[in-house]
């Protein structure tokens, strides 16, 4: 276990390398979607990390928010978004990061999320500590709305804005602030951390909260993820500290 957390953290650090280099700089872009981009950056980030993973373990699976790699086969895959947080990542606004789990016959047994601008690293390995920068981590005590601070997500199909909007004006009347911040595995590290108290986003991809679910519920949180009823491959993410009470009604 421990050299699959060495290998999934030498990989983010590579990784996060690369992205501090090219923050600030002209960028190519591949795809501008609807409410979307699309870096060179984003490929390139997940073929540095493919490369050290694959390099390590040559007959495990990868599965990215860029493309598979690897023997699809092995009961070892791992789950990677090279950047979460594209769009920050263009516009100059240093809150991104790298995501990479790892999946052992369908559990995630290790997470690691780097935020290569300040530097912050968290780790996690099934059945120990959540740790950021190696030291240990909990989710909030704040069982009341009006006291917390939520991170609210949305995706980019109407459906999705449409499902999640009549909840977002409950939550920001009660709760003391919401915040929309651009990187879901952040937020997932966020809550982890006692920084936020629940983070929610109606449709989000697994390589999104993979590496962050497992690091929430090892920090002492709660992460429900529910297949998306008319997206396959999407989830509906509902994240606390584990007693936040979220009722609206
Ligand atoms: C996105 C971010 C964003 C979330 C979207 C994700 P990307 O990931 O995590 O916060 O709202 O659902 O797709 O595209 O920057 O990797
Ligand atoms: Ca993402
Ligand atoms: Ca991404």
């Amino acid at each position: 276990m421990t050299d699959y957390l060495k290998t999934a953290v030498e990989a983010a650090r590579a990784a996060g390398s690369l992205l501090k280099q090219n923050f600030g700089q002209q960028l190519d872009v591949n795809q501008f979607e609807a409410h979307d981009i699309k870096l060179d950056l984003d490929v390139r980030s997940q073929e540095l990390i493919t490369g050290i993973l694959l390099g390590r373990y040559p007959d495990h699976a990868i599965y990215g928010e860029e493309g598979i790699a690897g023997n699809q086969d092995s009961p070892f895959q791992w789950i990677v978004d090279p950047i979460d947080g594209t769009v920050n990542f263009f516009y100059g606004i240093p809150h991104f990061c790298i995501s990479i789990a790892l999946r052992h016959e369908g559990k995630i047994i290790l997470g690691v999320i780097l935020d290569p601008m300040r530097d912050e690293l968290w780790e996690v390995s099934d059945g120990c500590p959540a740790l950021l920068n190696s030291q240990p981590i909990h989710a909030s005590s704040r069982a009341k709305l009006a006291d917390a601070v939520l991170s609210v997500g949305f995706a980019k199909s109407k459906a999705s804005i449409n499902t999640g909007l009549p909840l977002f004006e409950k939550l920001v009347v009660r709760a003391r602030k919401c915040r929309l911040m651009g990187s879901a595995a952040l937020d997932l590290a966020y809550v982890a951390s006692g920084r936020l108290d629940a983070y929610i986003e109606s449709s989000v991809s697994l390589w999104d909260v993979a590496a962050g679910k497992l690091l929430l519920e090892a920090a002492g949180g709660r992460c429900d993820l529910t297949p998306h009823p008319d997206q396959p491959d999407k989830l509906a993410i509902f994240a606390t500290n584990g007693v936040l009470d979220l009722n609206v009604d």
